[in-house]
């Protein structure tokens, strides 16, 4: 028999090459291609002889009720999902090794059970024992939920692939925790190389179409942030949502990148605790608590996240730097965002930046991808820049534009909504839509200072002369100590 003929495949983005090199030449990465034997050709059509099945069309229209969704009554997980899992729909989890994965589904498994859906948790990376000593830990020991610890697909696909009937109702939720864990044993390269995740979730994906679960896949990213193995994974399931969130904070941001059923800009926020995750019904107070008055290079932004306002802080901060070519760096915010404002700010309202260094954060770990958040962080700059800060009490939004002109966004009075409850007084604010204008004012931020910024270089007068008003004191600093207190 002749030797099998080998392939070498990326690891992050499934290229497939017949030599070994040592930088993908797909996507560039080093030290990605692994080894896989070739698989049997696929031949075209006319090859064999193979009797054509006949494939059934039916009409659009249809009497029947689609079958509802399953919601498992956590509020954050429930809306990234768009109102609960479609049956016979698959799900990817993505995120960092050791975020709360396993946690989160768990604690989402658990709850669907609790109300009556039969769900089975396969884990391939814990022993039973070990996701038993987890569930104990967070209170939900006594959940209804089918355990096994499996990493076959075989196995999974024998045991799972039986039409239900009204004493063996199958599985209504399937977890499986991780795909980086499955093999299929007629390929011959390891868990967790491309083949073998494409393979396997295919696979399961396919019964879950066929027997009309909700397959949920977890799975790990890499270092440089893919899901791990597979960009093909993406296409392959309906929705996939990842879980994001920094080490060293105990927030954690589930947010839906692709979604076949509902929108992709919703979040869900978490707290992870001693007690599992917790939802934080009030992300902004959250974000905000650490927040200190009266510092420079820090700027209230009022965001949105889907169809919710969040309030974050940015802070900034700029200094002279004895290199050449000063270091910029951005935690939680685009970069090349952040040259054009700072090219702004330097083209058309003279601010001298380029040979300072700066530094950019968006406070508790969050990462916004809002053109919105372009005034915040210029605030933030020109306030680290000169000194002087921005008036306590006062949010900010506005998208700018090349020439520095400040252009409008869209949800003012959603935004404005959220910083009122929160206690603030004052909003530096792109100039309103006309059409918008005379509701927007009426509606929201009636107990306000609304004004609205046409310029960069408004926004750079406002925060290089102090402005001296009995509005901002120490006494709305506490105001607004004691709306976060009641928000929470
Ligand atoms: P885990 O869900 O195992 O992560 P993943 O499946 O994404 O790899 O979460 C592991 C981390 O979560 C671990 O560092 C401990 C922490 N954790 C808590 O802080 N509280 C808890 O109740 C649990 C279960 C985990
Ligand atoms: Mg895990």
């Amino acid at each position: 028999m002749a030797k099998p003929r080998s392939q070498y495949v990326c690891q992050d983005c499934g290229a497939v090459t017949a030599k070994w090199a040592g930088r993908c030449e797909g996507c560039g990465a080093w030290n990605s291609l692994v080894e896989e034997s070739v698989q049997a050709a696929p031949g075209g059509l006319s090859g064999r002889g193979k009797a054509a099945g006949r494939i059934q069309f039916v009409d659009l229209k249809s009497e029947s009720q689609p079958r509802p969704r399953l919601t498992c009554g956590i509020a954050e997980f429930d809306r990234v999902t768009g109102g609960g899992l479609v049956p016979g729909s698959a799900v990817l989890v993505a995120g960092d090794p050791g975020i709360g994965k396993s946690t989160l589904l768990l604690q989402v498994t658990a709850r669907m059970a609790a109300c009556g859906s039969t769900c089975a948790y396969i884990s391939g990376e814990e022993s039973i024992d070990q996701v038993r000593l987890r569930a104990r830990r967070m209170g939900l020991a006594e959940a209804p939920v089918q355990l096994a610890a499996a990493t076959s697909v075989r196995d999974m696909v024998a045991s799972l692939d039986h039409p239900a009937s009204p004493e063996h109702p199958g599985p209504a939720v399937v977890i499986v925790d991780s795909v980086q864990t499955l093999y299929i044993d007629s390929l011959e390269s390891a868990p967790g190389t491309v083949s073998q995740v494409r393979a396997a979730a295919q696979e399961l994906i396919r019964l879950a179409k066929k027997r009309g679960f909700a397959l949920l896949l977890v799975g790990h990213v890499t270092k440089e942030g893919l899901i791990a193995g597979p960009k093909v994974l993406e296409h392959m399931v309906d929705t996939v949502l990842t879980f994001e969130g920094d080490r060293g904070h105990h927030f954690r941001i589930l947010r839906a990148v692709k979604n076949r059923f509902g929108p992709t800009d919703e979040i869900g926020v978490f707290e992870m605790t001693d007690e599992g995750l917790q939802e934080v019904a009030n992300p902004s107070a959250l974000f905000l608590a650490e927040r200190r008055g009266n510092v420079t290079g820090a700027a209230v932004f009022a965001g949105l996240e889907g169809t919710r306002p969040l309030l974050v802080e940015i802070q900034a901060l700029v200094s002279t730097s004895p290199q050449a070519t000063p270091r910029r760096a951005v935690v939680g915010w685009d970069s090349g965002r952040l040259a054009m404002v700072l090219a702004v700010l330097e083209a058309r309202c003279g601010l001298a930046l380029a040979g300072q260094e700066v530094y950019l954060n968006v406070a508790g770990g969050l990462r916004i991808g809002e053109p919105a958040a372009d005034l915040a962080v210029a605030a933030a700059l020109v306030s680290a820049a000169s000194g002087q800060e921005v008036p306590e009490e006062t949010v900010i939004f506005g998208e700018i534009g090349l020439s520095g002109e400040i252009r409008p966004v869209s949800q003012v009075d959603l935004r404005l909504k959220e910083a009122e409850k929160l206690g603030f007084t004052r909003a530096w604010i792109a100039p309103r839509r006309k059409q918008a204008k005379g509701k927007a004012t009426a509606a929201a931020g009636a107990g306000m200072r609304v004004e609205e910024i046409a310029h960069l270089q408004d926004l750079v007068a406002r925060l290089a002369a102090p402005e001296s008003d009995g509005r901002s004191g120490g006494d709305s600093g506490n105001r607004r100590q004691q709306a976060y207190e009641k928000a929470r």
